[in-house]
């Protein structure tokens, strides 16, 4: 079925005009002033109504884990609540992380996550590939893995003794990454110094969900920072720093950036709205709330949402990491070592960024959809496909209602996890129709579509 969608107010990361766009197969096919469907050469057209409304281009999630083996435990959702949850909320394409362990085969790795999605995920999907290990034998596999279309690596600088990653191999690795045009993206945190934190706070009987936070604080995120952006000078490779979470984090990048570094910088939504003060809930509440990099002295939010408007940070991603409460986050309840960290946000997101940002002024609607759309789909090569409202980019658009008010509540959510980290908040705006290449997938906050249908968005290199 044809769709022509009317009267909306098109948003995008520069415009905001009134007009029609119509969408045959899977593509936009005409944006006008006025379409008349009666003018239209075909029977099956569904014409969506969206006066009063925002048509946005499909929002793209950067940083997403959904099949994720980690702390003793696995992320609890799949791609068919994932997707669900995400295209809900207005998210029509996600970047998951591929994180192997340190001895398993990239490639073959490569190959389990794309079968955890293929012919399930109901929303389109691409994928960051982890580099846990480079040593010769298996640095071939890394080229076949962006020959078929993996045109971005991730490092983690965290998580000593699991996924972190020796210097002499992260450099190895930026060389190929550079030769390649592939962008590095990397969790920046001193393992090292994370590690022997830990150790002290855990060694004066300091075990609750509220010493996450302490065990890493802003210096060590910082310090990550610099190390990438060291490496990056050294190796011309581009790099993308995840979850940045704080001033320190951003300034280091900042500053790099004004030396000539090719750095790009993610916010997520938790460190966008949720401050320290919820990891120190009593109870061992807090569990909810352990991520890493953690949540922040409440002043870095509004570091964050300058740095989006003034659009010194690309994107906001969520870093969606769902865990239980009620029998993983409880894994870690004599030790917060051992609580498995994230917050699941992949269906609250666009929500958060308007209710949070938008409609205090804190940013525009434009760059909303720039930090949230198309900045990601340029920097990790999806663009003009994904992220854009033009004729012949995927008929991926979000028709988005301003006006709704509501709260977020576990009660709405899709995704596997027993709790909302927003339980309760103010809710302002929701996806009245969200559109996948031409098919409505949901509708109201709620997914209508196929599971099944998304497709692998595969990608090239974006620099020489
Ligand atoms: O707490 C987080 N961020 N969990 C997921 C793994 C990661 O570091 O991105
Ligand atoms: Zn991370
Ligand atoms: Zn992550």
């Amino acid at each position: 079925m044809a769709l022509l969608i009317k009267g909306g107010r098109i948003i995008t990361a520069t415009d905001d005009y009134v007009a029609d766009i119509y969408c045959e197969g899977e593509t936009i096919t005409r944006i006008d002033k006025s379409i008349d469907a009666a003018s239209l050469k075909k029977n099956d057209v569904e014409v969506i109504d969206a006066s009063g409304k925002y048509v946005f281009p499909g929002f793209i999630d950067p940083h997403v884990h959904i099949y994720l083996p980690f702390m003793g435990s696995f992320a609890i959702d799949d791609y068919e609540s994932a997707s669900k949850a995400a295209l809900a909320g207005g998210t029509t394409t996600l970047i998951e992380m591929i994180c192997p362990g340190p001895t398993d085969e990239p490639f073959a790795a490569f190959e389990t996550w794309k079968s955890k999605a293929e012919g399930i995920s109901a929303m389109d999907y691409t994928f960051h590939m982890s580099v846990v290990r480079f040593e010769a034998a298996v640095r071939e596999q890394f080229k076949q893995i962006v020959d078929a279309g993996v045109a971005s690596f991730k490092v983690f600088l965290a998580y000593k003794g699991a996924l972190d990653l020796s210097d002499e191999s992260l450099f190895a690795m930026m060389q190929m990454a550079k030769k390649l045009g592939v962008i590095v993206t990397a969790h920046c945190e001193n393992a090292e110094a994370v590690d022997a934190m830990q150790k002290l706070l855990l060694a004066e009987g300091k075990t609750g969900p509220e010493w996450h936070g302490p065990s890493r604080p802003p210096a060590v995120e910082a310090s990550g920072v610099n190390h990438i952006c060291t490496f990056a000078s050294l190796t011309g490779a581009h790099v993308y720093t995840v979850h940045t979470s704080c001033e320190d984090a951003v300034r280091q990048a900042e500053a790099a950036r004004s030396r000539g570094v090719k750095v790009w910088i993610e916010s997520v939504a938790p460190h966008l709205v949720l401050d320290e003060t919820y990891a120190a809930r009593p109870n061992f509440e807090g569990a909810k709330y352990v991520m890493s990099p953690p949540l922040r002295e409440k002043k870095n939010q509004q570091v964050l949402w300058n740095g989006l408007a003034s659009r010194s940070i690309s994107t906001v991603g969520t870093d969606h990491a769902p865990f239980r409460f009620a029998d993983q986050k409880v894994m870690g309840k004599d030790a917060f070592t051992k609580i498995p960290n994230g917050i699941a946000t992949i269906q609250e997101r666009v929500d958060l960024v308007h209710t949070y940002g938008v409609v205090p002024g804190k940013i525009s609607l434009q760059a909303m959809v720039d930090s949230c759309s198309t900045k990601v789909a340029e920097i990790f090569g999806m663009y003009p496909k994904k992220g854009a409202i033009q004729v012949g980019s995927d008929a991926d658009l979000v028709v988005y209602d301003p006006e709704f008010r509501g709260t977020f509540s576990q009660a709405d959510s899709l995704s596997k996890v027993d709790y909302c980290a927003y339980e309760g908040w103010e809710r302002r705006g929701r996806a009245s129709v969200v559109t996948l290449r031409g098919e409505v997938q949901a509708r109201d906050g709620k997914f209508v579509g196929t599971t099944g249908r998304g497709q692998f968005v595969a990608r090239e290199p974006t620099h020489g």
